[in-house]
């Protein structure tokens, strides 16, 4: 008979060096793309400066009582500041759970300011897996390499570290693969909006090269998409256009995000 698995929750921190690669387009697709197999999917903002995943759930962070920065300032239990999206979002089954992080300025300035303790963000992600009952917990952070980033890198079990080919963000992705290698986590890298000009061969040599160099798993690439962009970051395409070859894009990353070790 085979061993049954146990139900873990793997916590994925979605990073990058440099701005505007992706990231909080890929956690809300692949998010739901998990949810719309069944899964039960923890979503956090933890873009503190930049907060943006509240736009892709169409939700305005400053009509909640609670967000994320509550949560780190020890003022409200962590399922407090969380978002239940699947009766709004029509899931099948799956869920997402989506802690928000706060839009108000005056907050932003306070928990940039006063930051939060390692073990209060540590025991707020074990309490929504446990609550829960996560398969999955993507977190969304801040580009860069500053504090809370580092803290949630820290934390998380894998690593997804997305960047474009452009030589800016390659030099940046190693240094960021450098530090990561330090806290002794699997790194994935994504590679996104690959210009059209590009031919799937070199950038399946690219991606070689790439994930040689710095010894970190490719988990994927997506082509530049004008539906993604024209988008505005308002629809979750794998939710409103699942037939698009984009979403396809995006469950095959959640494949892949299902294959971690
Ligand atoms: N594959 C893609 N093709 C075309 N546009 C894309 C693609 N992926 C993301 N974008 C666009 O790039 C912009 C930045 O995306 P997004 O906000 O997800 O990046 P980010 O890494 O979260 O940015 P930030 O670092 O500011 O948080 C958005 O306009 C988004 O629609
Ligand atoms: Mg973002």
């Amino acid at each position: 008979m085979r061993p049954r698995r146990r139900n873990v929750t793997r916590s994925i921190a979605v990073h990058s060096y440099k701005g505007g690669t992706g990231k909080t387009t890929i956690t809300a697709n692949v998010a739901v793309a998990l949810a719309l197999k069944g899964r039960r999917v923890g979503v956090m903002d933890m873009d503190l400066e930049g907060p943006g995943l509240h736009v892709f759930f169409d939700l305005d962070p400053s009509q909640l009582r609670f967000t994320v920065n509550d949560v780190l300032a020890g003022v409200a239990p962590p399922e407090a500041a969380c978002v239940r999206m699947s009766e709004k979002m029509n899931l099948n089954g799956g869920e997402i759970y989506y802690t928000p992080a706060s839009v108000k300025v005056s907050e932003i300035m306070r928990t940039l300011k006063e930051g939060f303790e390692l073990d209060t963000f540590e025991n707020a992600i074990r309490r929504l897996q446990e609550k829960f009952g996560l398969h999955y917990l993507l977190i969304d952070t801040h580009p860069g390499i500053q504090h809370d980033t580092l803290l949630a890198l820290g934390i998380c079990d894998h690593q997804v570290v997305i960047s474009r080919v452009d030589q800016q963000d390659i030099f940046g992705t190693g240094v960021l693969v450098e530090i990561s290698s330090t806290m002794d986590k699997p790194v994935h890298l994504i590679l996104n909006m690959i210009p059209p000009r590009i031919r799937e061969s070199e950038v399946l040599k690219f991606a070689r090269t790439l994930g040689a160099h710095f010894t970190v798993d490719m988990a994927g690439w997506l082509p530049f998409s004008e539906e993604v962009i024209g988008s505005l970051s308002k629809a979750i395409l794998t939710l409103k256009m699942p037939r698009n070859p984009m979403s396809q894009r995006f469950r095959g990353l959640a494949e892949a995000i299902e294959s971690f070790a």
